[in-house]
């Protein structure tokens, strides 16, 4: 199977079930947190070993703010921690780090080292990641609207020219192209509010393992879920239409 697999070239993940992980093992919902940041370190590595091109996964969400101080807290820890880490690990592997979402709302020193991360970066080249920090579909897309309601108040945006290309051009993920596989780990079968534009084609793939506890099995599973679907894109396949 192995020579003819496609690799998918953009894969999103809502790494979900850290809380769960901990709670299983009577331990703080923090540990789980930190447990899964490892595991996205890790699947970094391997998504770059595979030839995945994109990588981009659901940190924190706008409506995780809901969530206790307590937990909150622990959460912006770990990516003080893991921001620096992954400064050193992008640089050594030649990956580009992208952050989307809304980052103005974390404290200034995350801030300064989420934009180190992508300034210090920005010519790496074997795998983009991204990071979805402070991120909703949403937000995302009105987020988009203000800027573009701007640019038709100045004149510089006709709304005759407001197509879905120069939408696309407005959002976080302007650089990237749309996911073809979307993992979600945890079991849950929803959305929660990720890359809703972005994810119109995509191929979803919905597993019961907690994110602490994925690995690149889980990974190659995935994909190969991914190698037997037929995307048709609303169209009709070839051999059907005769
Ligand atoms: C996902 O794990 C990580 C974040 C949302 C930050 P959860 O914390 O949602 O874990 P569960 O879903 O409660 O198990
Ligand atoms: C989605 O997980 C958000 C992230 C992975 C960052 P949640 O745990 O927040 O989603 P729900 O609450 O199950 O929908
Ligand atoms: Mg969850």
């Amino acid at each position: 199977m192995d020579a003819e697999r496609v690799i998918p070239a953009h894969v999103a993940i809502i790494l979900d079930g850290n809380g769960r992980w901990a709670k299983k093992r009577h331990l703080p919902r923090s540990l789980g947190h930190r447990e899964g940041c490892k595991v996205v370190e890790q699947t970094v590595y391997d998504a770059a070993r595979l030839g995945i091109k994109y990588l981009t996964v659901y940190g924190f969400s706008t409506e995780n703010w809901k969530r206790s101080e307590e937990e909150v807290g622990a959460l912006m820890q770990l990516f003080r921690y893991y921001m620096k880490r992954l400064l050193g690990i992008a640089k050594e592997n030649n990956v580009k780090v992208k952050v989307i979402g809304d980052r103005s709302r974390f404290d200034k020193d995350i801030i300064e080292g989420l934009d180190a991360l992508e300034n210090e970066t920005e010519n790496n080249t074997r795998l983009i990641f991204t990071i979805a920090v402070n991120y909703g579909g949403r937000d995302e897309i009105r987020r988009a609207m203000v800027k573009m309601a701007e640019e038709v108040q100045e004149g510089t945006l006709k709304p005759e020219d407001i197509t879905e290309a120069s939408v696309q051009a407005h959002l976080d993920t302007k650089d990237l192209p749309d996911p073809d596989l979307l993992i979600r780990t945890g079991g849950e079968l929803r959305i929660s509010n990720y890359l809703l534009w972005q994810i119109a084609y995509a191929e979803l793939y919905v597993t019961d393992v907690l994110w602490p506890d994925f690995s690149m099995e889980e990974l190659n599973r995935a994909i190969d879920a991914y190698n037997k679907r037929d995307r048709r894109f609303g169209g009709v396949k070839e051999e059907q239409e005769a």
